[in-house]
C-alpha cells in the first residue's frame, strides 16, 4: 500500500555514496527529504542534484537533511557525481542511495508501473524528526522539480508543526499566515498576540508568530 501523510516513514539500511546508513539513525533529530531520481546519467536529474548541492546552506539553515535515491549501483553513482560537479559547478556531498535492488523505491512506492516498470518517478517525501511522513509531492520523470517550492514546503511544515497556523496560497517565509478554522474567535486575541485581520469569519490572518 502506498504511504500517506501521517504514516510512519519506513526505516531501511542502504549503501550510499557517503557510506552505509540506517535511515532513521542518519536522520537523527533533523527533518528529512527523501527524493527519487529515475536513473543515473540522465539530464534532468543531473540538474536537480546539482541544485540540491548548491542549496546546501539553505537546507542546513532549516536543519533538514537530504537523501537521494537512484536505482543504479555505487560505481555508477560515483562517476555520475563527477559529471554533476563538473556541469553544475557544485560539490555533491550529500548521500545518494545505490538502490539497485529497488528496496527503497519499493518501500516508498517510487515506481509507478503505468509510467515505467523499472525507473522511479520523481517522488519527494518530507519527514519530520519523529519519523512521520508530513508531505509528499510527485512528478513524472519529464518534469524537473522546483527546489524553491521544496524549501517553501519545509518552511511551512516546520512553522505549522510549532504554531497553530496554516500557510496561504504562495506563502513565503515572513508573510502573514492563516488562523485555522478550529480556533474560536473569542480565543484569537489571546492566542495570536501579534494581532489579526478578519476578512470573513473563516478567513483570518495573523503575522507569522516566529518572526
Ligand atoms: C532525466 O532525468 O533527464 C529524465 C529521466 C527519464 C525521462 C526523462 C528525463
Amino acid at each position: 500500500m502506498s504511504l500517506r501523510i501521517g504514516d510512519d516513514a519506513p526505516n531501511f539500511k542502504a549503501r550510499t555514496t557517503e557510506g552505509e546508513i540506517d535511515f532513521h539513525q542518519w536522520l537523527g533529530n533533523s527533518w528529512g527529504i527523501l527524493y527519487s531520481h529515475p536513473a543515473d546519467y540522465t539530464p534532468v536529474c543531473t540538474t536537480e542534484l546539482g541544485r540540491t548541492a548548491q542549496l546546501k546552506e539553505d537546507f542546513a539553515k532549516r536543519k533538514t537533511k537530504v537523501l537521494a535515491v537512484s536505482v543504479d549501483d555505487l560505481d555508477s553513482h560515483y562517476g555520475w557525481v563527477k559529471d554533476i560537479n563538473e556541469t553544475q559547478n557544485c560539490n555533491v556531498d550529500f548521500p545518494i542511495i545505490a538502490d539497485n535492488d529497488k528496496n527503497v523505491a519499493t518501500l516508498y512506492n517510487m515506481i509507478h508501473p503505468n509510467a515505467s516498470t523499472s525507473a522511479t518517478v520523481r517522488s519527494v517525501y518530507f519527514i519530520s524528526p519523529d519519523k512521520k511522513v508530513q508531505a509528499i509531492i510527485t512528478y513524472p520523470a519529464s518534469t524537473g522539480r522546483n527546489f524553491s517550492e521544496i524549501l517553501r514546503v519545509v518552511d511551512s511544515l516546520k512553522l505549522t508543526a510549532e504554531h497553530n497556523v496554516a500557510t496561504p496560497v504562495d506563502w513565503e517565509d515572513g508573510q502573514d499566515v492563516i488562523i485555522p478554522p478550529g480556533v474560536r474567535q473569542e480565543d484569537v486575541e489571546a492566542k495570536y498576540p501579534k494581532g489579526h485581520r478578519v476578512i470573513k469569519p473563516y478567513l483570518r490572518y495573523t503575522p507569522q508568530p516566529n518572526k
